[in-house]
């Protein structure tokens, strides 16, 4: 199973998912206007284990998250939004909605900053709820009254990101890649035989043109020859 951003080719099959899965459903330009708003937020699980026949095959999208980040934010605060989320029935409890949902959280703090993460869900959807609140630590902020078409409530959730924020900044200073060392510090210690070595290393003799084979593929005149 590979897990990648979402591309604008995707979107006739992720809308087919999101047809197969849920009853809130877009229409294609809302799925390109997130892939090219937020092209770091959305993305697919593709199901890799039989390789396409022909170049045209499409590939087999087994799942996808579609992410935003809030434009107007009614309390101020940068975050992302869980547009929607689903995975066909064939592939769950794979862990897959899982790993969508930790990609995209990732590139909302990595990418655009945010502070939380926020979604609606059906208060009957149990497999989600379990999944979000659960699995991913999602809590419930409020429940919105008749929220969808067919007046079920929903639950107002959010994710804080800022354990996540901390832990990127931490690892952005243990992954620090210092370089080699410079000045007199570079040349103590074999500096100079390093340099040698590199100077040798230019001077090497590569074939090419003619000696590759390259003439044989020129294109001659044969009409000359007649
Ligand atoms: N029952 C109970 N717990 C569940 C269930 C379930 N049916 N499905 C997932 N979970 C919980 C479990 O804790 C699970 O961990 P475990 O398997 O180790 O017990 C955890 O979530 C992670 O499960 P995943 O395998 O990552 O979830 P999956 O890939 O199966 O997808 C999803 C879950 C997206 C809810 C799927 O069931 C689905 O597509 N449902 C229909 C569409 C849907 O409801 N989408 C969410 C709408 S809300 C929105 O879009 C913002």
């Amino acid at each position: 199973m590979d897990i990648r951003v979402i591309r604008a080719s995707d979107i006739p099959h992720v809308q087919t998912a999101n047809i197969t899965n849920l009853p809130e459903n877009y229409f294609c330009k809302y799925y390109l206007y997130h892939a090219q708003s937020w092209p770091q937020l959305s993305y697919v699980a593709v199901d890799v284990s039989r390789p396409p026949k022909s170049p045209y095959d499409p590939p087999k999208i087994v799942g996808y998250v579609l992410a935003k980040m809030e434009e107007d934010p009614a309390d101020g605060i940068q975050h992302g939004h869980i547009t929607s989320l689903s995975v066909m029935r064939t592939h769950r409890r794979l862990g897959l909605a899982e790993k969508l949902m930790r990609q995209s959280q990732r590139a909302m703090a990595e990418t655009f900053g945010a502070h939380y993460v926020s979604l609606h869900v059906r208060v009957s959807n149990m497999a989600a709820l379990k999944l979000y609140r659960d699995t991913l630590g999602f809590e419930v902020e409020k429940t919105e009254s008749k929220y969808y078409a067919d007046g079920e409530d929903a639950f107002s959730m959010r994710m804080d990101l800022s354990g996540l924020r901390q832990s990127m900044i931490d690892e952005d200073a243990s992954d620090e890649d210092e370089g080699e060392p410079v000045g007199s510090m570079g040349k103590k210690d074999g500096g100079a035989a390093k340099s040698e070595a590199d100077a040798k290393e230019k001077k090497r003799k590569v074939k090419v043109g003619r000696s590759l084979g390259v003439g044989e593929l020129v294109e001659k005149n044969e009409s000359q020859k007649a």
